[in-house]
């Protein structure tokens, strides 16, 4: 069966602009009522600047109006399936906690977990603001 979400990072993984490194990323988000929000990476001449595709999709969804988030798709053209980067883990925790993760390749490998395996023990607004604990 497809997944959906699967797909639409996927397809958001064609629109990658990745000249420096030829490395495309797809990413999709799934809020609570089912909205899929996609995004692919973005470089810069500057290196520095470069967005990942997993922030792009959050952000989009974010400033869609998006809060509450059920699952995460990443998807590279790897044999070993591509995570989130140290820096996406860390904005995908604080927006959508230990939520399911799907990684994929383009040959129909997945994979599914959840972010808190990949991102023990995070620093998280619950240390800055009392209310924020779970
Ligand atoms: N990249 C992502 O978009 N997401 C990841 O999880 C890993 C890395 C991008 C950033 C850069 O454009 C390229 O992949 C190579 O690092």
């Amino acid at each position: 069966m497809t997944d959906a979400l699967v797909a639409a990072a996927i397809a958001a993984r064609e629109n990658a602009h990745a000249p420096f490194s030829k490395f495309k990323v797809g990413a999709a988000v799934q809020d609570e009522q089912g909205n899929i929000y996609t995004g692919c990476n973005v470089e810069n001449a500057t290196y520095g600047l470069t967005v990942c595709a997993e922030r792009i999709a959050i952000f989009k969804a974010i400033s869609e109006g998006a809060r509450k988030f059920v699952r995460v798709a990443v998807t590279a053209d790897t044999e070993t399936l591509t995570p989130p980067c140290g820096a996406c883990r860390q904005i995908l925790w604080e927006f959508c906690g230990d939520v399911e993760l799907v990684l994929s390749n383009l040959h129909g490998k997945t994979e599914t977990l959840h972010l808190g395996t990949l991102f023990p023990r995070a620093f998280d607004a619950s240390f800055l603001q009392p209310e924020f604990r779970s």
